[in-house]
């Protein structure tokens, strides 16, 4: 490690030498003092670039940092075109050396940051600036030319709309005058020409340092970067000649820490069809008629009530079933049919619960396949008044893309119309594609959380994910829009959720909204700047308290007893609660959060409460979210990160110097960005890290979990489906091994290799742990190199062990069909058994009584 340290300091210092001369000084003595500072930003790439820097010693030559480096990113908004934008950047210090940046985001709020030292920067806030003037109805003010000045120990903010100014003052950045009209001339933006083009920003003065400090972080960023694009391409280069390496692996049996064994979970969200069309075994689509145009936002008017039926029907809202569920299907002399999710999958012999509330005449329903055959029938009889209705159908065929047909000849409506296979994950009503969920089981999950991701705190406080909607009878259950812009029909509800954990032998780990909702919300003015109004955090943080209540209260409290009458008496033993997904640390967050955290604490404090630490693994969220979880001393905080492969690879070692006496860390999010073996390789990689430091690292999951194919917003994914077929990845292997064989002990060990390259050196990886239920010696060899791995391993204490199991995932950088071989031989063929170019292998010594590792069992 030491000499890649060495190697990086000497490639960045060459590198910032060739930028200090492109700069146009010839020696350090020519160095200005001062210099001017132009902050701006452009509207490359919708706005969303964020904040550049150039300099200029004269005002007539500027020399862009980067350029197009982004020292800030506006975080407004949604991904969609007009989110996250930053234009009008205007930037100003304060007379503590703070700057404070402003800019326009393409809404009628101006948003604010403020830096020490123009690299870190503190959270975003959004002021408000044109609540009191635009009315409802109005078109979106284009805030345009905001200047701020200071005056009388107060800072005073102009900006344009319309043609007119406005101004608003404020003492601190954080409270801010009433907007009021403006009748003189305000300050104009400066404009500098970059290369040819005319930029708008602001032209403070700075100390050379302040250039050169951020020349170094911009090129400090473009190395890594650099470092961190490494694919099989370039490592074929890079290793261009590498002979076979060998690797001697000394295990110290005596030398061991305790780690968690919770290492492997499942993240659960609801996106790319997850749980309607997905594990959730519903096979009728808009069973309810409850499909709304608002679920897609109304940019699909077939997306609504229809959706997924045909035929001759009418949408009724006369005395529905429940007032959660207003409509219904009214079918006069004809017959409707429903598609499924892109066609019902059906086995032959195999049976299927029908069920509908019904009311009218006489009808018939068939399972038909797409040439016309009926493979299954039966009759209904329904009353005058609104009944559940049941039949049994047993398909005759074999079939992907059936339909189901409802026929009468007089006029019925219809409800809640449902079609589950009896052969559901564990057996359970209203269950789980047992297809899926046993995949899911063969991971060995420690723990399931749900509903997600940006599900739990939704699109707009209005779509934050509410549990108690999600419980009781499945036709009063409140379907919701989905953020990933679909339906919820909500039938997989925390009821469902608790009982597959249980089911899986599982923790369940639900996390509810902080209050906001997801920072990259669409619903502008209800989006993440504003959170719940504190009026109505009481009822919120009441709701987050039931939960608890639900699952583990006993059956005479209000909460625990729903669950008994969901059929649970007992409780589900909830141990961990999350709050917060991946959000913006704001003040608006803050409040809320710290509100919600301390009931949690206060009244459960048994409840281990997992906090969060913003959506990367660095930057102004993750320092302010553990700012926060230091504060309040929380447990666990959830940290996440999608990054590429070589990101994987280079940073093994993030957890090494984390704080062992604070939080701990759920890795609720990773992946790399891919499915081929290489990424698989680079997970498996950085897992060795991850069981190194299984004593600050509690758990982790892979994210997303699930996706069906035709509906995949979201890539990568763990496992890929379809109507019949589940579809591992390469992936998903990787955590099944890791799932399949954590351990409880991590055993300190070291590795001589026969080629000292550092890059050889990061592409091996070692873990070995023990598990105290068996007392098995577990190995974890990773080779991410294009040649083979011979090791050596020696283990002390260990005893006469002579059985081992050896299981290798290997294949080329670019396979997506790996899977993993198992053989059974001896400890010492599997000690020094070669590993193929681009594998990973799990060894797994089988304890006898003779075994004794370590001495702290
Ligand atoms: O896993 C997909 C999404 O990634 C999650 O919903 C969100 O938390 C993250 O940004």
């Amino acid at each position: 490690m030491k000499k890649s340290l060495q190697h990086h300091i000497l490639s960045f210092s060459v590198l910032f030498l060739i930028v200090f001369l492109f700069s146009g000084f010839k020696s350090k003595a020519e160095k200005p003092e001062k210099v001017y500072l132009f902050g701006y930003s452009t509207v490359k790439n919708n706005g969303k670039n964020g904040l550049h820097f150039a300099w200029s010693t004269d005002h007539k030559n500027w020399f862009g940092i980067g350029p197009e480096h982004s020292f800030l990113k506006s975080d407004y908004g949604s991904w969609g075109p007009t989110g996250k934008s930053m234009s009008e950047t205007f930037l100003i210090k304060d007379d503590n050396g703070i700057f404070h940046c402003l800019w326009s985001v393409k809404d009628d709020v101006i948003a604010h940051a403020s830096s020490k030292d123009l690299i870190n920067w503190k959270s975003q806030r959004y002021i408000p600036v044109m609540k009191n003037i635009t009315k409802s109805g109005d078109e979106k003010p284009v805030i345009q030319n905001i200047t701020v000045a200071k005056k009388d120990g107060q800072y005073s903010i102009h900006w344009i709309v319309n043609n007119k100014t406005y101004y608003s003052t404020t003492k601190d950045f954080k409270n801010y005058t009433e907007t009021k009209a403006y009748t003189g001339t305000s300050a104009k933006l400066a404009e500098v020409n970059l290369q040819g083009d005319i930029q708008k920003g602001t032209i403070t003065e700075v100390d050379w340092s302040t250039v050169e400090m951020l020349t170094k972080t911009m090129e400090a960023v473009k190395f890594k970067d650099k470092q961190n694009s490494t694919s099989p391409k370039s490592d074929s280069l890079l290793f261009t000649g590498l002979k076979s390496v060998k690797a001697q692996i000394t295990i110290n049996g005596q030398q061991s820490k305790k780690i968690s064994n919770m290492l492997t979970g499942v993240f659960f969200e609801d996106i790319n069809y997850a749980a309607d069309g997905g594990l959730y075994a519903e096979l009728i689509q808009n069973r309810d008629f409850e499909y709304a145009v608002s679920d897609k936002k109304g940019r699909d008017d077939k997306w609504n009530a229809t959706m997924a039926w045909s035929g001759d029907f009418k949408i009724s809202k006369e005395n529905p079933i429940h007032q959660n569920n207003p409509n219904y299907a009214v079918v006069t002399k004809g017959t409707i049919n429903n598609t499924g999710f892109d066609g019902i999958a059906l086995k032959a012999n195999e049976k299927y619960d029908f069920s509908v509330f019904a009311k009218g005449n006489k009808f018939t329903i068939k399972l038909k396949s797409s040439g016309g055959e009926t493979l299954a029938e039966a009759t209904i009889s329904p009353n005058a008044s609104w009944k559940k209705m049941n039949a049994v159908l047993k398909s005759s065929k074999t079939v992907t893309d059936a339909h189901l047909e409802i026929s009468t000849n007089g006029e019925t409506a219809v409800d809640m119309v449902s079609l589950f296979p009896q052969k559901t994950f564990k057996n359970r009503r209203n269950g789980l594609r047992s297809d899926l969920a046993e995949t899911i089981a063969d991971m060995h999950p420690k723990f399931v959380r749900f509903p997600g991701g940006c599900v739990a705190h939704g699109d707009g406080i209005h779509n934050i994910y509410k549990w108690k909607n999600t419980i009781g009878p499945l036709e009063s259950r409140i379907p919701s829009r989905n953020i990933w812009n679909y339906h919820q029909s909500m039938g997989l509800g925390y009821f469902e959720y608790f009982q597959f954990c249980e089911d899986l032998g599982a923790e369940p780990v639900p996390v509810l909204a902080a209050g906001v909702p997801c920072q990259n919300s669409s619903d502008g003015g209800a989006g993440q700047q504003f959170g719940i109004p504190m009026e109505d955090m009481d009822e919120y943080v009441q709701d987050v308290l039931d939960l608890i209540e639900y699952a583990n209260g006993n059956t005479t409290t209000v909460w625990g007893k729903k669950r008994a009458e969901a059929g649970h008496p007992k409780p589900f033993n909830l141990k961990y609660v999350g709050i917060g997904n991946e959000d913006l640390i704001s003040d608006v967050f803050e409040e809320r959060y710290r509100m919600i955290v301390k009931a949690v604490q206060q009244k459960y404090p048994e409840i281990i409460v997992i906090g969060t630490v913003g959506p990367f693994n660095e930057g102004t969220d993750y320092n302010e979210g553990w700012r926060i979880a230091n504060d309040l001393k929380l447990p666990i905080v959830d940290e996440h990160y999608y990054q590429s492969p070589g990101w994987f690879i280079n940073n093994q070692n993030f957890y090494d110097g984390y704080d062992r006496s604070k939080s701990k860390v759920y890795l609720g999010e990773y992946a790399s960005w891919g499915n081929k073996f290489y990424n698989a390789l680079a997970e498996a990689l950085y897992l060795t890290g991850i069981e190194r430091n299984g004593d600050v690292v509690a758990m982790a999951s892979y994210a997303p979990l699930l996706a069906r194919e035709k509906h995949v917003q979201w890539n990568t994914d763990l496992i890929y489906f379809n109507g019949h077929e589940v579809k591992p990845t390469v992936n998903y292997f990787v955590q099944q091994l890791y799932g399949q064989n954590p351990g409880d002990f991590y055993l300190q060990n070291t590795v001589k290799l026969s080629d000292s390259n550092n890059e050889v050196n990061k592409r091996i990886g070692v873990s070995a742990v023990q598990d105290k239920a068996t007392g098995d010696l577990i190995i974890k060899l990773v080779n991410v190199l294009p040649v083979a791995l011979t090791p050596s391993i020696a283990v002390t204490n260990l005893g006469t062990a002579e059985n081992a199991s050896y299981t290798v995932l290997s294949g080329t950088p670019e396979n997506t069909t790996a899977r993993p071989v198992v053989q059974k031989m001896n400890v010492k063929e599997a000690f020094s058994k070669e590993l193929p170019p681009y594998s990973f292998a799990v060894i797994r010594v089988k304890a006898t009584e003779k075994v004794l590792l370590n001495e702290t069992f």
